[in-house]
């Protein structure tokens, strides 16, 4: 046998997760200057990051010889400030991707299953056979979770559900009373991460009370992020909210220093930046709109999104991205999660926007 072969069949079987193209990736392959190429594929903040938390970067910037607080102290304290939860309740991670992945490797093992929806996000898929158990996935209703047919799905060897909401690629939501729902009937022994990567993004109606679902169901695990509307996609800072015995699960399967000295000072500063955080969400707000007008405009279907984010059906997905990259557009083919007919675009700025609605239209001859 190869050394290839020698590692487990569920691991060779992973289909490796897909990400974004980069700018100066694109540049080389077309022979274009980066600064004539927009990137709307990873849904990062097209603000970039609150000054506030650069300058608390260049701060820790003569730190970075020595190890990070591996227990995160002050981020803990701030976000257990601001969350009204204890720092026993918070485990940090490398980017949330980081607290996902510890969840699987907490709760799964071969001979065990975990429930998933279709179009879900593609990490969940990834980090359960990583560790070689079941995954179920339940079919999406209207490209969302179909919380029912998902609480059926559960069998006895079920440890562990992941839910995103909103969901990436489709942006669909369960609502507040949908997970309240779910939550009261899923068994007290199975653990429930509820991804909520794009909360922030949710007006004040949708929001969801789970740190009220937290204090209800000791098997919820509340997973957000600092990459999205924060800006801080490249430093890699994320954390999940439960409870204690929970937590402390986790924390066995984390990496010792998972997350970085500049990380974590500046994501402290990001949450103090709350007027550059209004000011990401009214961005974002607008750009959705100048979006969806733009794509009702040219009759491309979308499926409407709570995120910072839009899935439009644009047919064959494949050469309309290839034209798109072509003109120096970047956004992302979602095939892999088996939506051939669709592009998720993320919002940015005014004129990125803009830009890709022109690219989008010149491609598709209208
Ligand atoms: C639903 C969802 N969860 C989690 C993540 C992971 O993000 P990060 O690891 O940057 O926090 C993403 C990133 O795209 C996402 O879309």
């Amino acid at each position: 046998m190869s050394l290839i072969e020698h590692a487990p069949a569920h691991i060779r079987a992973i289909a490796p997760y897909q990400p974004g193209k980069p700018i100066s990736e694109l540049a080389r392959e077309m022979g274009l200057d980066e600064s004539d190429i927009i990137k709307l594929a990873s849904n990062e903040n097209p603000l970039g990051a609150s000054p506030r938390a650069l300058a608390a970067i260049e701060n820790v910037l003569m730190e970075v010889a020595r190890y990070p607080d591996g227990n995160g102290y002050d981020l803990k304290t701030a976000l257990s400030e601001r969350m009204g939860v204890t720092r026993e309740q918070i485990v940090l991670g490398n980017g949330s991707n980081d607290v996902l992945e510890m969840a699987a490797r907490a709760f799964l093992a071969p001979g065990v299953s975990a429930v998933y929806s279709q179009y879900a996000f593609a990490v969940y898929p990834i980090a359960v056979q990583a560790t070689g158990a079941r995954g179920i996935e339940v079919p999406a209703r209207d490209w969302g979770h179909d919380l029912p047919a998902m609480l059926k799905a559960i069998e006895p060897d079920t440890r562990l559900v992941f839910i995103a909401n909103p969901n990436n690629p489709t942006g669909t939501l369960a609502s507040p009373a949908e997970m309240t729902e779910f939550l009261a009937a899923v068994p007290e022994n199975v653990a429930v991460v509820l991804d909520e990567a794009y909360y922030e993004y949710l007006s004040a109606d949708l929001r969801g009370d789970s740190l009220a679902l937290l204090a209800a169901h000791p098997n919820l695990i509340v997973t957000r992020t600092f990459s999205k509307a924060y800006g801080l996609a490249g430093l890699r800072v994320g954390y999940a909210l439960c409870a204690p015995d929970v937590a402390g699960l986790l924390n066995r399967v984390r990496q010792p220093f998972n997350v970085s000295n500049l990380a974590q000072a500046a994501a402290v500063a990001a949450m103090e930046d709350i007027p550059f955080m209004e000011e990401c969400l009214a961005i974002n707000a607008a750009g959705m709109i100048q979006l969806t007008d733009g794509l009702q405009g040219l009759g491309v279907e979308f499926i409407p999104s709570h995120g910072n984010f839009v899935c439009c059906r644009v047919g064959d997905a494949a050469a309309v991205n290839r034209a798109l990259l072509e003109r120096g557009v970047i956004v992302r083919p979602v095939a892999g999660y088996g939506m051939p007919e669709h592009l998720r675009v993320s919002i940015g700025m005014e004129k990125e926007n803009t830009l890709f609605l022109k690219a989008l239209a010149e491609v598709l001859g209208k």
